[in-house]
């Protein structure tokens, strides 16, 4: 497994396991079957409601804990300061681990609406960088900031964020957003880099697929590695998750990547840290 290091120096497993709705049903039998798999780096939230079922399926893999990388997100309700780090204590709690890798907040604000949110914000980096500086947490960041979020932030920390958590995948590749982290040596992270699988019919990725004998699925997570952006693809079967870590031997061309680059909208999920939802087509 190839690495990213963040802005802190801290390693990070170049793909990472998507973790949303993979325990449903309060298995851990989708986590198991990642870490067979060889997935090492797995992306959880307060939110999603499985820290309890991937400690879990980390402990009994026998897998040491330093070769593991956890991801956990404050849920955008519980902003300021107070919540934050009962929000961290909860999730520490339920993940069952001495520290956490990553520790990011993951929106800016509980309403689209809402012109107030960077008090919240700002007292919960507060945090974040109490939680940091004790060890609690390797690194910390951000999700779906743009950069007009990421700028008043950026004004304040004492600790620059180390990643940013985004949509992102051919048809939705946020390049202003992912432009601008770059600059600030902030890591960006895909969530849905492959759309969802709605990238799986797209005649110019199918194309591309078949030039390099790989599928489309393995397409967008190599697109967003070359756009130096981490994959966190999610699957709920076997074959499918060693698939998408299947893409190493391989680096798209710039005509690709420039085709990639320029389709028209696609697949985006309607989600937008200042709109309400825009419901699927
Ligand atoms: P499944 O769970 O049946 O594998 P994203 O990570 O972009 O949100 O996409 C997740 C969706 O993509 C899931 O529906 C998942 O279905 C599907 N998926 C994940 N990996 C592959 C793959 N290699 N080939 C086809 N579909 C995939």
């Amino acid at each position: 497994m190839k690495n990213f290091i963040l802005n802190n120096g801290v390693v990070i497993p170049a793909v990472g396991f998507g973790t949303y709705k993979a325990a449903e049903g309060g298995t851990h039998d989708v986590l198991r079957a990642a870490l067979r798999a060889g997935y090492r780096h797995f992306d959880t939230a307060a939110f999603y409601g499985n820290e309890t079922e991937i400690g879990a399926a980390c402990r009994e893999s026998g897998i040491p804990r330093e070769e593991l990388f956890l991801t956990t997100k404050v849920w955008k309700t519980e902003l300021g300061y107070e919540k934050t780090m009962r929000s961290f204590e909860a999730s520490q709690r339920q993940l069952g681990m001495d520290y956490v890798d990553l520790f990011l907040i993951h929106w800016p604000k509980a309403e689209p609406g809402d012109t107030e949110w960077f008090p919240a914000v700002s007292r919960s980096w507060e945090a974040m960088e109490e939680l940091y500086r004790a060890g609690r947490v390797r690194a910390i960041g951000v999700s779906n900031f743009l950069p007009h979020h990421l700028l008043p932030l950026l004004n304040v920390a004492e600790i620059p964020p180390a990643v940013n958590q985004i949509e992102f995948h051919p048809g939705y590749m946020q390049k202003t957003v992912v432009d601008f982290c770059r600059s600030r040596e902030i890591l960006p992270m895909a969530w849905s880099p492959i759309g969802r699988a709605r990238m799986l019919e797209e005649p110019a990725i199918l194309a591309i697929a078949a030039s390099h004998g790989k599928t489309p699925a393995q397409i967008c997570i190599r697109f967003a590695l070359d756009c130096g952006v981490l994959p966190l693809p999610k699957s709920s079967e076997e074959t499918r998750m060693r698939q998408n870590l299947d893409v190493f031997d391989f680096c798209l061309t710039e005509e690709e990547l420039s085709v990639l680059m320029t389709l028209p909208q696609l697949g985006w999920s309607g989600e937008h840290p200042d709109r309400a939802r825009v419901p699927a087509e």
